[in-house]
C-alpha cells in the first residue's frame, strides 16, 4: 500500500492532516498517522473518521513510502532510528526538524530525504512552505512532495545553506509580525483610550490589507511609505521614529534568532 504516513499529531502534524484532506489532495484512505500518546491518535480518529491510525511508528513505516516526520527536532533522530530497521531503502522521508541537516538524516537510514519547513499560516492556505531535497530524491518523489505541500500554500525550493534565513522569514515571521501587531495595537490603546480589542482588530486588518496591497500592486514597501507618509504629516512622524530605531532592533532580533537556530536539535 502506498499511503502518505505522518508521524506526530501535534500542531504541525494535525495541520498537515487537515490541510491535505480538506484540500482533497489526499483521500481518507491515502493517509496514515502515528503519534506517541493514545489521546493524540484518538483526537485524530475523531476529527477524521476512517483515517488509518498505526499503533506504532514501525507499523506506519511498513505501510507508507512517503513518511513525514513532524516530531520535535530533539525527537527526530530517535524516530528515524526506530523505523530504519523496517524500511527497505525505497522510502522518501520528509523531515520538519529545524537544525537537523540532510547529511545527518541521510546517515540515519538508506532512503531519500527532504527537509521541509512549514508555516503555521498554512492552516488557512497562506504562506510559504520551504522545501530542500536531498541529492538522492528522484524527480517523481520530489514532485509528489511538492504537490502535497502546494495544496496548503506556496512552495519555495531553497538550498540548504539558505534554510536558516528563509526559515526566519517564512516560518518564524508570522510570530514576529504577530508580536509587532500586538505592540502597535497595545501602544495605540494605551496612548488614546481606544478600546484594546478594537485597536487589535483594526491593526490586524490593516496588516493583512497592507500585505495584500504590496502583493497585488507589486509596489515596494518604500513606494508605499512614500505614498502614505506625506511631508509634515502624521505618518511621516511615525516612520521617521521607526527608521531611527528599527534597524538596530531588527539586526539584534535576526542575530539572536540565527544564533538560536544553530543550537536547535543539537
Ligand atoms: N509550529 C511551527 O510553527 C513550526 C514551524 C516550522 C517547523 N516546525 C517543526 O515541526 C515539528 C513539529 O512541531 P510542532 O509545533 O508540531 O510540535 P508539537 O506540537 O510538540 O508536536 C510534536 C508531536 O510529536 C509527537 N511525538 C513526540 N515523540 C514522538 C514519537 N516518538 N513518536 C511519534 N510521535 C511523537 C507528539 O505526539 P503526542 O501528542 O502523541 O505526544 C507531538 O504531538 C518540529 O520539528 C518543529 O521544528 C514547527
Amino acid at each position: 500500500m502506498d499511503r502518505v504516513g505522518i508521524i506526530g499529531y501535534g500542531h504541525m502534524g494535525s495541520m498537515l492532516v487537515n490541510g491535505f484532506l480538506s484540500s482533497g489532495v489526499l483521500g481518507i484512505d491515502e493517509i496514515m498517522v502515528a503519534s506517541k500518546r493514545q489521546e493524540s491518535m484518538d483526537a485524530c480518529a475523531a476529527a477524521w473518521p476512517g483515517i488509518g491510525i498505526a499503533r506504532t511508528n514501525r507499523e506506519l513505516a511498513r505501510q507508507c513510502r512517503l513518511i513525514i516526520i513532524t516530531v520535535r527536532p530533539q525527537e527526530t533522530r530517535g524516530v528515524l532510528n526506530e523505523i530504519a530497521s523496517v524500511m527497505d531503502g525505497d522510502e522518501h522521508v520528509v523531515s520538519l526538524a529545524a537544525g537537523i541537516s540532510l547529511e545527518d538524516l541521510e546517515g540515519l537510514f538508506s532512503g531519500s530525504v527532504t527537509r521541509v519547513v512549514p508555516t503555521a499560516t498554512s492552516a488557512v492556505g497562506q504562506g510559504t512552505t520551504l522545501v530542500c531535497h536531498g541529492r538522492q530524491v528522484g524527480m517523481l518523489d520530489a514532485l509528489r512532495a511538492e504537490g502535497l505541500f502546494s495544496s496548503i500554500g506556496n512552495v519555495a525550493l531553497v538550498d540548504e545553506v539558505n534554510l536558516p534565513a528563509a526559515t526566519l522569514l517564512s516560518s518564524c515571521g508570522p510570530g514576529l509580525l504577530a508580536a509587532i501587531i500586538e505592540e502597535l495595537a497595545g501602544a495605540t490603546a494605551r496612548a488614546s483610550g481606544l478600546e484594546a480589542g478594537r485597536a487589535l482588530a483594526l491593526t490586524t486588518e490593516m496588516a493583512a490589507a497592507t500585505a495584500a496591497y504590496l502583493r497585488e500592486t507589486g509596489k515596494t514597501p518604500g513606494d508605499l511609505v512614500e505614498e502614505v507618509a506625506t511631508g509634515g504629516g502624521v505618518t511621516e512622524a511615525g516612520v521617521q521614529r521607526l527608521r531611527e530605531r528599527l534597524p538596530g532592533v531588527f539586526d539584534g532580533t535576526v542575530a539572536a534568532m540565527l544564533e538560536r537556530y544553530g543550537t536547535v536539535g543539537k
